[in-house]
This record gives C-alpha cells, sequence and structure tokens, in this order.
C-alpha cells in the first residue's frame, strides 16, 4: 500500500487563472451582473513544499482551492502532478490531491463511525484487503494523535479538534502528494489550532506530501510555510519566502495584515515604517490598482494595472511584489 515519494517537481501549477460569477440582480428585470473574482492568478508548488494562501474574507482564497480541486470553471490552466483536471479522471485526481476544510463536522457522516469513514478512501480505490484497512486505519489513528478505539466511535462523540484530526487522518489515507488545508485551523480554539498545525508539521504520512495551506492568519502562516502568497480581491499582491513575507514585506496591503497580529514588531530595517498610516478610504477606481481605494501611497502610478515585479537579488528566490510605488527604486 505504499506510495513512492512524489515524482514531480512542481505539484501544483496554476497559470493565468481567472473565474466568474454571476450574481442575480434583484427584481425580475434585473440584468445578470458579471462579477470576477480570482483576476490572473498563478502561482507554482513544489513537491514537498509549505505554501501559503493569505488574504482576508472574500479575497478568493476558497475560490482557487475550488479551482484546484476541479469544482468550479475558471479560465487559464491548471496542473496537479502534471495534469489537468478535466484530462485527469476522479479516481486518478483524488489520489493526488485531498482537502481538510474549516468545519471537521460537516466534512464527516455523522451516521458513520470513525472507522468507516477513514477507511472509505481505501474502499473506494479497492487498496488492500478488508483487514489491511483496517489495520490501516489503526496506524493512522495513531499517527494522528488518537488511538485505533476511536475507529468504533461517531463524530459527535470527538471534541472539534480530534474531529480535525480525523478529517487529516482520512484525507492522508490514500498519501496524497498534495494537500489543501482551507482555515482548517480557524474554528478551533488557539491551543488545539496549535496543535493541528503542530500534526501538519510533524505527521509521517507514509509519503512525504505539499500543502495549499489556506488561512487569513499571517502568523500561522509563518509558522507552517516555506513560501507565502497573500491575496487581495482576487490578485496575488506579494509573494516570497515566509520570512520575506514577515520580516521583509513590501506591499502595503501586507503590512496591513502584518500590523494586525498582536505582538507583532516590524523588523528593524523598516524601521521608518514605524507609525506609517496603513490604511486611507476612498473612492475604488476602475482600471485602477484593487488596493488603490485603502493605500495610503496610492498615487497616479496606481491609476493602471500593477504588475507583479521581482525584487529579488539575482539568484534568491523569487519576491514578487505588485506596487509601483514601493517597488519603484528595487527593480
Ligand atoms: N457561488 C458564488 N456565487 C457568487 N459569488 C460567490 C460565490 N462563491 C463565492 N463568491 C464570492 O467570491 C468572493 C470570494 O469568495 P471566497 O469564498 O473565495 O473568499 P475567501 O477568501 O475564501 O473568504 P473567507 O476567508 O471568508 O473564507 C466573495 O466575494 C464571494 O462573495
Ligand atoms: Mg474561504
Amino acid at each position: 500500500m505504499n506510495n513512492t515519494s512524489a515524482p514531480y517537481k512542481n505539484i501544483l501549477e496554476v497559470e493565468h487563472v481567472s473565474n466568474f460569477y454571476y450574481d442575480n440582480g434583484l427584481g425580475i428585470f434585473a440584468k445578470r451582473k458579471k462579477k470576477q473574482v480570482l483576476d490572473d492568478v498563478s502561482l507554482t508548488i513544489r513537491d514537498d513544499e509549505f505554501f501559503g494562501l493569505v488574504g482576508e474574507s472574500g479575497c478568493g482564497k476558497t475560490t482557487l482551492a475550488a479551482a484546484i480541486l476541479g469544482m468550479i470553471p475558471y479560465e487559464g490552466t491548471i496542473r496537479v502532478g502534471g495534469k489537468e483536471y478535466s484530462k485527469t479522471s476522479r479516481s486518478e485526481f483524488t489520489k493526488v490531491v485531498q482537502a481538510v476544510f474549516q468545519d471537521p463536522l460537516s466534512s464527516l457522516n455523522p451516521r458513520k463511525t470513525i472507522g468507516y469513514t477513514m477507511r472509505e478512501p481505501l474502499r473506494a480505490h479497492k487498496i488492500g484487503t478488508k483487514q489491511e484497512q483496517i489495520e490501516a486505519v489503526n496506524v493512522m489513528l495513531e499517527k494522528i494523535g488518537l488511538d485505533a478505539s476511536y475507529a468504533d466511535r461517531y463524530p459527535r462523540e470527538l471534541s472539534g479538534g480530534q474531529r480535525q484530526r480525523v478529517c487529516i487522518g482520512a484525507a492522508l489515507m490514500l498519501q496524497p502528494h498534495l494537500v489543501i488545508a482551507d482555515e482548517a485551523t480557524s474554528a478551533l480554539d488557539v491551543s488545539v489550532g496549535a496543535q493541528i498545525l503542530n500534526l501538519f508539521n510533524e505527521i509521517d504520512a507514509g509519503a512525504d506530501f505539499s500543502m495549499l495551506f489556506i488561512s487569513h492568519n499571517l502568523n500561522v502562516e509563518y509558522y507552517l510555510c516555506d513560501r507565502i502568497a497573500v491575496m487581495y480581491r482576487g490578485w496575488i499582491v506579494e509573494q516570497g519566502t515566509a520570512e520575506a513575507i514577515y520580516s521583509h514585506a513590501k506591499h502595503p496591503y501586507t503590512k496591513l495584515l502584518l500590523a494586525a497580529i498582536p505582538d507583532f514588531n516590524p523588523p528593524k530595517d523598516d524601521a521608518d515604517d514605524e507609525g506609517e498610516v496603513l490604511e486611507v478610504a476612498r473612492a475604488d477606481v476602475p482600471g485602477a490598482c484593487r488596493f488603490y481605494h485603502r493605500c495610503p501611497h496610492a498615487c497616479d502610478k496606481c491609476l493602471t494595472r500593477p504588475e507583479l515585479v521581482n525584487i529579488a537579488p539575482a539568484g534568491e528566490e523569487e519576491h514578487l511584489v505588485r506596487c509601483p510605488v514601493m517597488t519603484e527604486n528595487l527593480k
């Protein structure tokens, strides 16, 4: 039942992905409005890499996850394990990518035991005999910090943290190469959430996996992830190593997110920024930077769509920033 480690260089390739929803207007004669959420999003997750996606509510994080999981239509290209979902069978796809969501209670069938739920992926893919499947579930229960006796329990008998452990265990049963965790710790108490983060960090899933870790909490992303992308209204506005984002953030929106972290001390090299105005309120301008309406640095340069610019020195890991003002002297 062993899976070899991921044979891909990049487990996930998202290229120029955009998506649209249609808002039904009020009243029978109202026009349906086309609303864009993701706007030309590109990112790559490497093998064994934990990649964080951070941004405030409604910016499009779950929409991107849904596109990657093949749940919604989109424009652009998404390859998981080198293959496009639309050209891959669902069964092959679920072996490669699995997801863990915010609410473990609604992810688990209340009428099925934990053991049944965790065995389900193996049963569906006809992996191993019944006895081997039961044994594999027991091994996974130990790995997620529960014990074999939990196999006979029902979701309602478990705490929120234990239920989330079960969801993680179920997601790992097929030894996927990519796990998408969407706000997987947000509904939990801080200490229980921290235990779940440790579990992600330490679990021996039998094979290495990469993770797309979605959160609105930059602190959590910094703790867990190798690289982080910051999203604002469907744009990636900054992307780089966790260290670059946490300690050398350049985009005004990333700085706003950092300032929201309790006890966050701006790094010394940004000492000039202390006391800096972080947010203003002005009208949106169509076609301008999407952060224009809140940005304290906004000027005429921001009235056209800014591009992502790599400000890292040659040979170093990319540090992409979508801000013409902050990158002006850094290119
Ligand atoms: N089915 C839908 N129809 C219309 N609009 C939608 C639909 N699903 C999402 N949206 C809109 O898309 C935008 C992005 O939503 P999304 O759920 O991806 O945000 P998010 O970053 O995951 O937010 P949160 O942190 O609250 O989970 C929101 O403005 C939301 O209202
Ligand atoms: Mg979401």
